[in-house]
């Protein structure tokens, strides 16, 4: 199976199967935005569920906090977002392709490239010499370019029961004025309301560190992660759910003494391979890959990305950060308020005394868990081709989801729907929902279309219900990825599940 062709039958299995729909389809859609549907929520709850049970719930030195979407404007000023958060923005000339001159394709400056007229195959050869920024339109290739215009990501709307508009109208009214004059007008009756949309969840953290860390007295090395929705109003939104204007993060920031940070950047690069690997199928396409000095953010001075070699190569899932004391010295700064942390046993180095109050760093693990529910797609999708007995070739279809991530960790599948098989399988699946344990009763079709159904969606096991069952209480127990089949005691099903599940 071709990688190209691997996303496109991915897209449509997760439609088809209600992973994923286009949001708004029925109205032709919104470009880029996307529904969760049935199936699609279990797994992106149960991959956010096992980061918040390694992250938080199993150690002692994280807590969790959920901030809100909605902060005080002064944060994204002070975080270096109102002026830095932003990216290139150009205009083809030729063909009128909107696009980011940082990911355009890197032409020699000076070479003379060939493209065609209004970017259209028929349309006249035409040829020029690139510029010295050194790239060509993504779409046509032409090097007939506008100038590069820095466009901010944030998403800004008003809060409050203002309406910028009608202040603007009110104070230009009847006034000739210039054109530069009305733009300043019009920004400043918009500000006195803007409010951002969160771009990360990371600045809620940082703006209650003190909160948190003087309510439950957290001692350094210590940890706050979230989870939530985060917006960016992204130039290009591509690659399905890979890039999308509004999407989760699951993000830690861990505070450390200065000076230790390098060694803990690398344990958590190490921590967070770990775990991206523990649910996957091919560990050897997730790697890291350290930042080149020109990447790094402002923030940081030193970053790693966890990368996944997706269908059209190497790409960002997760950033772990050295954000340095970055954010707590630049927000101390701007509220007054001291966000430091007192430290009653360590020496300080300068004066040698006992104390030491310093401004934690910052180590920041920060993953995308939407773009953590396309790589575990990715990685479960699978294509099986055998032969059956009679030497035909049939092809099978299948999610080899991690059972903890898996949306129904079995189906409970009467024979048929008749003879009591329906009530008895009825029975067994009451004690797995009772149990907390998220599986599906399924009666519809033949036995063969639901267990291919089940092997679509990652279902790990099937129990299928038959007539020896009202005979001797045993069932079915089949193996998803194997197809194996075992026939176990109905009374041992629901431990034998979970402990497969947990194993
Ligand atoms: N607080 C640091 C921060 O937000 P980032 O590298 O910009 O760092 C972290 O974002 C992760 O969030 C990325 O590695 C990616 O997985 C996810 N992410 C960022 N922008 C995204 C987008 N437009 N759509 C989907 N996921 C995105």
């Amino acid at each position: 199976m071709s990688e190209d062709k691997k996303l496109e039958k991915l897209v449509s299995l997760c439609k088809q199967r209600g992973f994923i729909f286009q949001s708004s389809e029925i109205y032709g859609g919104l470009k880029s935005a996307y529904d969760f549907g049935p199936l699609g929520v279990e797994l992106k709850r149960n991959i956010a569920a096992e980061w918040w049970r390694k992250m938080v719930h199993e150690r002692e030195d994280i807590v969790g906090l959920d901030a809100s979407i909605f902060m005080h404007p002064q944060v994204w000023r002070t975080s270096g977002h109102v002026s830095n958060f932003s990216d290139p923005l150009v205009d083809c000339l030729n063909c009128k392709e909107r696009f980011r001159a940082d990911k355009a394709p890197q032409v020699t400056a000076g070479e003379e490239v060939s493209y065609h007229k209004g970017g259209k195959a028929k349309g006249e050869l035409l040829s020029g010499k690139v510029s010295d920024r050194g790239y060509v339109c993504p779409v046509c290739g032409s090097p007939e370019l506008s100038k590069e215009r820095q466009f901010n990501l944030m998403f800004r709307t008003s809060i409050g029961p203002v309406d910028p508009l009608q202040s603007f109208i009110d104070e230009i009214e009847g006034k000739a004025i210039s054109s530069q004059e009305l733009r300043a007008k019009l920004e400043e009756a918009r500000n006195a309301s803007t409010i951002y949309l969160r771009p990360e969840t990371a600045q809620g953290i940082f703006a209650q560190y003190l909160n948190v860390q003087q309510s439950l007295s957290m001692k350094v090395p210590f940890g706050i992660a979230q989870q939530g929705k985060s917006f960016r109003n992204e130039i290009i939104t591509e690659k399905f759910i890979f890039r999308t204007c509004e999407f989760e993060q699951m993000e830690m920031e861990y505070f450390v003494e200065p000076g230790t940070e390098i060694d803990w950047l690398q344990k958590w690069l190490d921590t967070r391979m770990e775990w991206w690997r523990g649910y996957c199928n091919y560990p050897e396409n997730f790697r890291t890959r350290q930042h080149e000095e020109d990447e790094l953010a402002h923030y940081t001075n030193c970053s790693f990305d966890v990368e996944y070699l997706y269908p059209w190569g190497w790409d960002e899932l997760e950033g772990v950060a050295s954000r340095t004391d970055y954010d707590l010295t630049k927000h101390a700064e701007a509220s007054g308020v001291k966000l430091s942390y007192f430290d009653q046993q360590k020496k300080d180095p300068e004066s040698g005394k006992t104390g030491w109050r310093y401004t934690p760093y910052v180590i920041e693990p920060a993953a995308g868990l939407t773009r953590g529910v396309l790589v575990y797609l990715l990685d479960a999708f699978t294509e099986e081709v055998s032969n059956d007995e009679q030497g035909n070739q049939k092809k099978r279809t299948l999610l080899k989801l991690h059972p903890r991530l898996a949306p129904f960790k079995a189906a409970i599948l009467p024979l048929v729907k008749k003879d009591g098989l329906p009530e008895a399988a009825r029975d067994i699946s009451a004690k797995f929902l009772s149990q907390g344990i998220h599986t599906r009763y399924d009666e519809q079709h033949s036995i063969g279309k639901r267990y291919a159904r089940h092997d679509e969606i990652g279902t790990p096991y099937c129990l299928t219900i038959d007539h020896q069952t009202l005979e001797d209480q045993t069932i079915t127990l089949r193996d998803r990825d194997t197809t194996k089949q075992d026939r176990i005691p109905v009374d041992q099903a629901v431990a034998m599940v979970k402990a497969r599940i947990e194993s």
